[in-house]
């Protein structure tokens, strides 16, 4: 098995306290229920209010990992966020929320990998580190997905939420301990799959925009399932070959929280049964980048992830990018 050069330190979420229930959704657009729960296994998903901005959320989530690591703001070099919704489009995400943190020491900068964001995040953050470059590397997740949701749509509107999750990356100092593997890949062929044809520069904000409503995210929900079953299954097999270990070795599978049932076909695939399968797409649906920080935190304040813990995290998204991570927690 490989030898780690760097560990995850602490973990943080923060999850709006607002909730859109199926019921709500019912009232909304024609959809039930059951329809929600059957194809997806969503029960609920959180929205943020005004003043939850994607930089107060993340620096709530930032700041529980900073106290679990005993540092201050000021001791963080880099800070890598993965998200699709910044709060704005100039500058990045990634520099609100150093302003708000107050971590001036640190080189601040996006990923935009969609829902791998989280897994590209700390790809590079172990690259940096490894370099020797940097010490203290917050690798966050963060999403207002409810901003770019079209609520008229309901092939799109019943799947969406929004949260923020964030961990720490160091040099490691057990032997055995931290990132074993990571991969991450692409294909930008499949991009109009699933994306958001208008606000950026190509289709700049205008009335026939509105008009289009292409401000919101557009979605191919069948040929999605397909590929996330596939690159899914991919990155599972590429990150655990690298690591040198098994499914069956895995403690606790976190797969990006879409659908239960790319889930249940991703956990099926790596040879790992349910019951080492963190889930919580029926409380927060998909939060795109944020939901493997979000259930990391979980499993971590649970107990369910413990030191010595081999976990297993992995993703995929618009891009498409996929990507995975296997750490020795
Ligand atoms: N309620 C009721 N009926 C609906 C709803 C709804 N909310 N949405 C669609 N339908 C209807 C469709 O109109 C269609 O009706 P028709 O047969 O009369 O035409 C029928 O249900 C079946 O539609 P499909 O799209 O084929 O349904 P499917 O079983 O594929 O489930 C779903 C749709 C849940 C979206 C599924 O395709 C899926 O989960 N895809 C992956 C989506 C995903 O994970 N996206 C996120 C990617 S991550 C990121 O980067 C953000």
């Amino acid at each position: 098995m490989k030898r780690p050069i760097v560990q995850l330190v602490g973990t943080g979420r923060y999850t709006p306290s607002k909730i859109l229930s199926n019921q709500d959704l019912e009232r909304m657009v024609e959809t039930s229920d059951e329809w929600i729960r059957e194809r997806t296994g969503i029960r609920e998903r959180r929205i943020s209010e005004s003043h939850e901005t994607l930089a107060y959320m993340s620096k709530v989530a930032c700041e529980q990992v900073l106290e679990v690591a005993g540092l201050t703001p000021q001791d963080v070099d880099a800070i890598l966020v993965g998200t699709a919704t910044p709060d704005r489009l100039l500058p990045a995400a990634a520099c609100d929320l150093q302003a708000e943190l107050g971590a001036k020491n640190a080189a601040a900068f996006d990923l935009g990998a969609a829902c791998s964001g989280f897994l590209y995040g700390l790809s590079i953050a172990e690259g940096l580190v490894a370099s020797g470059s940097v010490q203290n590397a917050l690798v966050v997740g963060a999403e207002r997905l409810s901003r770019i949701t079209d609520y008229t749509d309901r092939a799109t509107c019943v799947l969406f939420g929004d949260g923020a999750g964030a961990t720490l990356v160091q040099p490691a100092v057990d032997g055995d301990r931290g990132i074993l593997s990571t991969y991450i890949k692409s294909d930008g062929t499949l991009a109009e799959l699933l994306y958001r044809p208008g606000g950026g520069a190509l289709c700049p904000p205008s009335e026939q925009l509105l008009n289009d409503r292409s401000y919101f995210i557009k979605m191919a929900g069948r040929e999605v399932f397909r590929s996330a079953v596939r690159s899914m299954a991919d990155a599972c097999d590429q990150a655990l070959q690298q690591a040198g270990v098994s499914g069956e070795q895995v403690d606790v599978l976190i797969p990006h929280q879409a659908n239960i049932r790319i889930i249940e076909a991703t956990a099926k695939h790596a040879g790992i049964p349910m019951d080492k399968v963190y889930v919580n797409v029926d409380r927060f649906g998909n939060t795109s980048a944020a939901s493997i920080p979000i259930a990391l935190d979980e499993c971590v304040r649970a107990g369910t992830i413990r030191s010595g813990s081999l976990v297993l995290l992995v993703a995929f998204g618009a891009g498409f990018t996929w990507a995975s991570v296997v750490v020795r927690w």
